[in-house]
């Protein structure tokens, strides 16, 4: 196959680790006979230095003629401090989420047995846990109108808007995906509060009575939160509005051991979107420390999700969990002797091609 890719590196981390997802499906390119090409745009704060522009639109174009893109990571700490400032880095990534009309963001979290005891949680607790986040990404209160601030300056408000249309389509979505699981799902919502949470509630049981087997429960954003320390195996497939999933997924990462590990894959209208969900760890930026692993994962995600090409999806996991097993880690999951980023790069690579 020619398979297309976008590769947006964006800022912090973002190039190192995107450098090492390059090689792992440029292996995998090589072992099943595909023909990657490779095409770079500007995203960010690095888009904003040399244009001014943290989504330009060549890089709009590109993303909508390439099979799919691979994103690394957004943000710079810059800009963090400045509440006043007009152009920020994050004004890219969801421009760019709403452009390409990027509905649906999967996370999966699942641990790896060899990995148990890194997570701060009790083995007996995140043993086994293997579920899906699907959060809605180009709604509520992100993207809600109005939102800004008084004339005074004194008074600033956001809008958490949804439509109908917005919930049937993410919820089903996620109903398609419980049925080729358990057929469980949970629609995480604040009800008991909000009136967007009330339309969740009435679509998501319409939606859920055309899909025969599906056992669909709900509850509340507060208690979801604690149910996922304390019980996460009770979840298989967990939906939820924009602010949420983004709350609860960084939550859920944890289970896992480290945020490093979980990639993601964001969906909908036009050309998917692949990244790790960890953001751009400016202090790391440059060391060659940082995590590729979840950025490599959201690779394995692309070949399966954009590609259907299941078998190279699979043989990025196998080799992703045998570095794990022969302890090539980086220091966020190895303390003493740590690999480097292009270290764990070159081994999954490496493992590929020879296996
Ligand atoms: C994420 C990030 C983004 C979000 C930021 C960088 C705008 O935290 O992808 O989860 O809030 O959606
Ligand atoms: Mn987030």
């Amino acid at each position: 196959m020619n398979l297309n890719i976008a590769v947006l590196s964006g800022d912090g981390i973002g190039p190192e680790i995107i450098e090492q997802a390059k090689k792992t499906i440029l292996a995998i390119g090589k072992k099943f006979n595909h023909n990657i090409t490779f095409k770079t745009g500007l995203v960010g704060a690095i888009a904003i230095d040399k244009t001014g522009n943290p989504l330009p639109p060549e890089t709009l174009e590109l993303c909508k003629s390439s099979d799919a893109v691979l994103f690394g990571a957004i943000g710079d700490p810059k800009y963090d401090n400045d509440p006043k400032a007009k152009v920020i880095p994050e004004q890219g990534l969801l421009a760019m989420r709403k452009e390409l009309g990027l509905f649906a963001n999967v996370r999966p979290v699942k641990t790896f047995a060899s990995l148990v005891d890194k997570s701060p949680l009790k083995k007996e607790i995140v043993n086994g846990v293997d579920l899906v986040m699907i959060r809605e990404l180009t709604g509520g209160i992100y993207f809600g109108k109005p939102q800004g601030r008084s004339e005074d300056g004194k008074t600033a408000y956001d809008t958490c808007v949804y439509s109908s249309f917005e919930v049937e389509r993410i919820v089903r979505m996620a109903c398609e995906l419980a049925m080729k699981r358990s057929g469980k799902i949970t629609v995480v919502d604040k009800a008991n509060v909000l009136a967007t949470s009330r339309l969740w509630r009435e679509t998501a049981v319409e939606i859920a009575k055309k899909f025969q087997g599906i056992k669909m429960d709900f509850m509340f954003v507060d208690n979801a939160a604690m149910q996922l320390i304390l019980n996460p195996g009770r979840f298989d497939v967990i939906v939820t509005e924009n602010m949420f999933g983004d709350i609860l997924s960084d939550e859920a990462s944890v289970l896992t051991g480290s945020m490093g590990l979980l990639p993601s894959a964001s969906v909908g209208l036009s050309t998917s979107l692949y990244e790790p969900i960890h953001g751009s760890y400016p202090q790391a930026a440059g060391k060659n420390i940082a995590n590729p692993l979840a950025t490599i994962l959201s690779a394995a995600m692309m070949f399966e999700m954009s590609f259907s090409l299941m078998k190279e999806g699979k043989a990025i996991r196998d080799s992703v969990e045998e570095s794990i097993k022969a302890g090539i880690l980086t220091e966020d999951l190895k303390k003493e002797n740590p690999s480097s980023t292009s270290e764990v790069g070159d081994w999954v690579a490496e493992y590929i091609r020879k296996n």
